[in-house]
């Protein structure tokens, strides 16, 4: 009776007992588990979630990433702060500034007889002073626009590019000058100094009338 019930609670107290029971001598030590085998990822399968409160360590990025991020990061902050300017120049006003039209030039007696080019780089005029008259010529070619030159020696100017010739007073003479050189609005102001306007000008058109005698186009000595 004893022995049968023995045999029959054996298997189920063996487990336990098999880890209490120290190793026989000269029996095979029992091979340790061995982990599984990694099962094959199908390709598309999701990766399996990670365990809550697992800390996950991420390698750190590389220099030349970091380099390349900042260059990204450079042209974009440049591109958009192209755009902002760009943006505010549209509120600016589109001026354009050019010297003033009208200025002073001095009293009548600051010249002598002749022609003063002392305004031709400011102005681009010449001040023409002859014994009843002072007028002022815009130093321009009537033939292309060019600048002609006071030629002191030969009492004329010259102009460089083609050729033309004007006298004293920037009548046409020689060359392909249509016309003489027009002349600017002169006034004595109230101090008795000598406004010109290069806004106004006074022609004299080929074939027909100067206005060279208009008041305004000279003043009085
Ligand atoms: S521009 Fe003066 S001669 Fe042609």
């Amino acid at each position: 009776m004893d022995s049968a019930n023995n045999q029959e609670l054996s298997p189920k107290l063996s487990p336990d007992l098999s880890k209490a029971t120290p190793p026989v001598a000269g029996a095979t030590a029992a091979a340790p588990p061995t982990s599984a085998p990694a099962k094959a990822v199908p390709p598309g399968a999701k990766p399996a979630p990670k365990a809550a409160g697992a800390v996950v360590e991420s390698a750190p990025d590389p220099p030349v990433n970091k380099m390349r991020r900042r260059i990204v990061w450079a042209a974009v902050v440049g591109f958009l702060a192209t755009c902002f300017l760009m943006f505010l120049r549209f509120f600016l006003p589109r001026t354009i500034f050019e010297p003033a039209s009208t200025f002073r030039i001095g009293s009548p007696s600051d010249y002598a007889l002749g022609v003063d080019t002392k305004w031709q780089q400011q102005y681009r005029i010449w001040v023409t002073k002859t014994s009843d008259r002072l007028f002022v010529i815009y130093a321009r070619c009537t033939h292309l626009g060019c600048t002609p030159d006071w030629k002191a020696s030969e009492n004329k100017f010259k102009c460089p590019c083609h050729g033309s010739g004007y006298d004293s007073e920037g009548i046409n003479f020689e060359g392909p000058a249509p016309r003489p050189m027009d002349r600017a609005h002169v006034e004595l102001d109230p101090e008795g100094q000598i406004r010109v306007d290069i806004a106004r000008l006074y022609d004299w058109p080929k074939g027909e009338s100067s206005d060279f005698d208009q008041p305004g186009a000279y003043i009085s000595l």
